[in-house]
């Protein structure tokens, strides 16, 4: 491992243990103010959705790029925490046996298994929701400007034309032959967008200018694709103890990713191309920037 990568696991480590508190705070017992009460089992189920591991990548690129930018930390904490319970959200889902009907996540039963369907889709919503209460609440020390614009990228990046939007083209695609054009877009969407908006995140909270801002998204865009196409590839190669969930299930099922349509080693280049031009990107931040050209050289290289 290079000096580079060990200190990029460090922080990242670092990073995942301050949002982990932060979370583990958000779902304690205590309603918050016009709560009436918070039910034990879907709490419960909650906890177990976003509580449960989990390598805590996009809260890293939200808190890295603010700190980037010279956003206020604590506020890129709280952003971060709101884009983990989405993603968490959307892995819950994601598990459901209407969708890709799976038994293990994070190295546990998923939410439905050891929770039961409905608590599961409850889970899902509330995380959903509480991640909007958790940007508009007091204690994101934000002017309001900035939080309607991060509602807004959350909102745009989660539902209809993103998230939830390239999960249904995903379901839709089982078993058809989408070609290449099709594959980006629904992974742009499934996991791009979530990805996008933890950088574009970091510009919005240090309240940077427009042409930043722009460069952050493509630079979260290119990561992005990077992200969902190193998945693809692990489901291929990487046996389930590693990646804490199953995997040989796409060719199973049929999914329309790049490496199906294209093979590994086709795959594997796209990869190292999407990673390089993310650096190129954000050469003008020069040494500024290594702990993000780290994050895309992680991104490609991981394991797990
Ligand atoms: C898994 O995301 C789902 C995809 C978008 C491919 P991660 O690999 O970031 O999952 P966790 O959060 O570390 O479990
Ligand atoms: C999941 O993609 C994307 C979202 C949860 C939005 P996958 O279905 O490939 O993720 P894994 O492999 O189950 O983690
Ligand atoms: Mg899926
Ligand atoms: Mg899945
Ligand atoms: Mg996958």
């Amino acid at each position: 491992m290079s000096e580079n990568s060990a200190s990029f696991e460090a922080r990242l480590r670092h990073n995942a243990a301050a949002v982990e508190a932060c979370l583990v705070d958000l779902l304690g017992d205590h309603t918050q103010p016009d709560e009436i009460a918070r039910p034990e089992p879907l709490l419960a189920a909650m906890r177990h959705g976003l509580l449960n591991g989990g390598k805590r990548l996009r809260p890293f690129l939200v808190m890295e790029s603010a700190a980037l930018l010279g956003g206020d930390p604590g506020a890129a904490l709280r952003i971060s925490a709101a884009l983990e319970c989405v993603h968490s959200y959307s892995l819950v889902h994601d598990d459901l046996p209407a969708m890709d009907d799976d038994d293990l996540r994070r190295g546990q039963p998923t939410v439905h298994i050891a929770h039961g369907e409905a608590n599961a889709i409850l889970a899902g919503d509330s995380l959903l929701t509480l991640a909007f209460d958790i940007i508009a609440a007091p204690e994101t020390r934000l002017p309001d400007r900035q939080k309607t614009e991060l509602v807004l990228a959350l909102a745009r990046a989660s539902g209809l034309g993103g998230m939830a939007g390239g999960q249904a083209l995903d379901l839709a695609a089982e078993g058809s032959t989408l070609d290449e054009p099709g594959i980006t877009r629904l992974q742009a969407m499934k996991t791009g967008a979530l990805i996008r908006f933890a950088c574009e995140a970091g510009a919005i909270i240090a309240g940077s200018a427009e042409a930043e801002r722009q460069l952050m998204r493509q630079y979260g865009e290119k990561i992005g694709l990077a992200f969902q196409l190193a998945d693809d590839l692990l489901d291929l190669t990487a046996d389930a103890e590693t990646m804490g969930k199953a995997t040989g299930k796409d060719a199973a099922r049929g999914k329309g990713t790049l490496v199906a349509l294209h093979g590994a080693d086709w795959a594997a280049s796209r990869l190292e191309q999407l990673v390089a031009d993310a650096e190129t990107l954000l050469s003008p931040f020069d040494d500024r920037a290594a702990i993000l050209i780290e994050a895309g050289r992680f991104i490609a290289n991981r394991r797990s």
